[in-house]
């Protein structure tokens, strides 16, 4: 918790991997978001890409370094319904790596762009062309995708603001403050 005295030092959160991913992550899914049936073949490539993404972000859970790993996730997520409850007072305790909210964002986000991704690449395979359920699943998730990129955001900026901490520029520069106690 802070005790309102200025920061002292900084320390590495997000490896320089997870970081590249993020961004490119975040590029992918704009581009994706903007070229459906205007650019085809650039909304197919990003949709790739993603595929290619979410596969490396699976390894990296195992193989990253500490605040990349999926380790503490399952205990993470069940502390969300509490932590979520407790923001209503402004109290968000204090991570290094992702807050039990942050957790929760991260793995819908991952389910959803899976599911998005992966109904996409099947909806141009001969097997499921024009099946209408394969349609609708990747127009729903795709939408899913959205609306949870822009809770992300408002739940960074607010994270940030109670914090009192640029939680982007550590996402940019990798390293968050270690307050002194
Ligand atoms: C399509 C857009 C985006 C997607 C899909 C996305 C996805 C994600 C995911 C999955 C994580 C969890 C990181 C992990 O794997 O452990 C994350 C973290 C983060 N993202 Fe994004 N993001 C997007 C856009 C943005 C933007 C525009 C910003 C800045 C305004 C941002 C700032 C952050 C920050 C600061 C974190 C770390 C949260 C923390 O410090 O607790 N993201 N993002
Ligand atoms: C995370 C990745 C992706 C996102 C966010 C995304 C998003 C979208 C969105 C919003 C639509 C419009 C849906 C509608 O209202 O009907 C769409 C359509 C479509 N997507 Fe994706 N998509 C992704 C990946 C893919 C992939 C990997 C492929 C194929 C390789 C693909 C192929 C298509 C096709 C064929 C359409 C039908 C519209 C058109 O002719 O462009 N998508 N996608």
């Amino acid at each position: 918790m802070s005790d309102g005295r200025p920061a002292e030092r900084s320390v590495a959160v997000w490896d320089l991997p997870l970081r590249l991913w993020h961004w490119a992550l975040a590029a992918c899914v704009a581009a994706a978001w903007f070229t459906p049936t205007v650019y085809d073949s650039l909304h197919r490539l990003v949709g790739y890409a993603v595929i290619g993404l979410l596969a490396f972000r699976l390894v990296w859970g195992f193989r990253g370094s500490r605040y990349s790993r999926f380790r503490t996730i399952g205990a993470r997520l069940r502390a969300a319904p509490g932590y979520l409850w407790n923001l209503r007072r402004g109290i968000t305790g204090r991570y290094l790596g992702l807050n039990p909210a942050g957790t929760l964002m991260l793995v819908a986000l991952l389910l959803s762009l899976t599911v998005s991704a992966v109904t996409g690449a099947l909806s141009v395979t001969v097997t499921f062309f024009g099946v209408w359920w394969i349609e609708d699943t990747h127009a729903v998730a795709s939408d899913a995708v959205m609306v949870l990129v822009v809770l992300h955001i408002v739940g960074v900026v607010l994270m940030g603001t109670l914090q009192r901490e640029n939680l982007t520029r550590a996402m940019i520069t990798g390293r968050k403050r270690i307050r002194r106690h």
